[in-house]
């Protein structure tokens, strides 16, 4: 049996009443873009949340860039955050013409190390990114102490969290803004692009629904400089259609990722999830010294894994104009050639766990007896 990474197809074919009929609604509705369902998902994505407003947008990418933009940041900015996240969190920053200040992480979540924040702000640092990477959540209450302190405007980055909580605060309610993507494979996720916005503060939301049509006010009336970055309302129909299932499909991420634990403890380095947090597990990621060996010999048994990411943003060519060379920040850089993602989403059967379970440790128990046997073929030889 093989175990693909993901599966798409199957998440649709799964939930083919719901979408079909939200599809549907939106065709024979004549209306396609910013119009009644964009407005209930709003509704019922910042009631889901608990946040004050959300506003839909056509990608996280978009969502970060919007979010900066909303407040301010802008050419000759400083932005702190990771360099191991997905490369989008630092395009969107750049888009604002800002420049992205990186901190090392934590090897073992893997989320920025708050430890190391404070000392790279400067009079020109605007906003701190956490990018709660995973599925699990950045330690938030020192940041919100460093981000008062010093006046930042905090942005979370939730492409990968959605639903995650702090302490009881879900993802997306406890800095100034929530960035989300709704990219197909991400928790809650489109078939298509997009992303939304989430913020406590309606003079926020009122500049992002600008700044994401043009900047218009109303049609025709350009206020502030702005861009076309809409959730339409196929998109929006569709994640309406889905985020009831959003906890129920949590859970189960949850109960897979206590499988594999409970499978590989003793094997390999498996996900923490520190005290006090919900870790919603977008992705199931491990570590190990051999990881190369490891996704080769899981390729060959049909099971489909990724690195994510295997080159930190500050060493991406596209980047070099920042200056960072290797060893910049070394935990990042130790982290990126041990991780591998396992298959991981909600349709994801015990019988196919059971089965990467076992072909990881399968792998290790062959990579020990070769190690004894070149051992002993070795002490023969000499
Ligand atoms: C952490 C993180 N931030 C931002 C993004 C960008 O989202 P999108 O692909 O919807 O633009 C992603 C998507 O991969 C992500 O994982």
């Amino acid at each position: 049996m093989k175990v693909p990474f993901g599966d798409m197809k199957l998440h649709y074919q799964t939930y083919k009443t719901q979408i079909d009929t939200a599809v549907h609604r939106v065709l024979e509705s004549g209306h396609y873009i910013l119009g009644s369902e964009l407005e209930k998902f709003e509704a019922d994505f910042e009631k889901w949340l608990g946040a004050g407003y959300a506003a839909g947008c056509a990608s996280g990418t978009e969502a970060i860039y919007l979010a900066l933009a909303a407040a301010g940041v802008t050419t000759g900015d400083e932005v702190i955050v990771v360099a191991h996240t997905a490369v989008p969190t630092i395009s969107a920053i750049s888009m604002t013409g800002a420049k992205p200040v990186f901190v090392d992480i934590d090897p073992n979540t893997c989320l920025m190390d708050v430890d190391l924040v404070e000392v790279k702000i400067t009079p020109k640092t605007k906003a701190i990114v956490p990018v709660h990477l995973y599925g699990q959540m950045v330690d938030m209450d020192p940041l919100l102490k460093i981000a008062a302190k010093h006046n930042l405007m905090l942005l979370e980055d939730c492409a990968q969290s959605t639903g995650a909580t702090y302490k009881g605060a879900v993802a997306g309610t406890m800095g100034d803004y929530g960035a989300f993507s709704f990219y197909p494979s991400k928790n809650l996720g489109a078939f298509g692009d997009g992303g939304g916005i989430s913020t406590n503060k309606r003079e926020n939301f009122d500049q992002l629904v600008k700044l994401r049509n043009y900047g218009q006010s109303k049609r025709y009336y350009h206020d502030i400089v702005g861009i076309n970055s809409r959730l339409d309302e196929m998109q929006a129909a569709i994640l309406g259609a889905q985020l009831p299932f959003v906890h129920q499909w949590n859970e189960r991420r949850r109960e897979i990722a206590k499988r594999y634990n409970e499978g590989l403890k003793g094997i390999v380095q498996t996900p923490v999830e520190e005290e006090g947090r919900k870790h919603v597990y977008h992705l199931y990621v491990i570590q190990s010294d051999h990881r190369d060996e490891l996704q080769e010999y899981l390729i060959e048994k049909g099971v489909g894994t990724l690195i994510h990411y295997p080159n930190p943003a500050h060493l991406q060519k596209a980047y070099g104009f920042l200056g960072y060379k290797p060893g910049a920040l070394p935990q990042t850089e130790k982290v990126v050639k041990r991780i591998l993602s396992l298959p991981m989403h909600p349709g994801v059967t015990d019988e196919q766990v059971d089965i990467v379970i076992d072909a990881i440790g399968n792998f290790y128990s062959e990579l020990k007896s070769s190690k004894s046997s070149s051992k002993m073929t070795a002490s023969s030889i000499s």
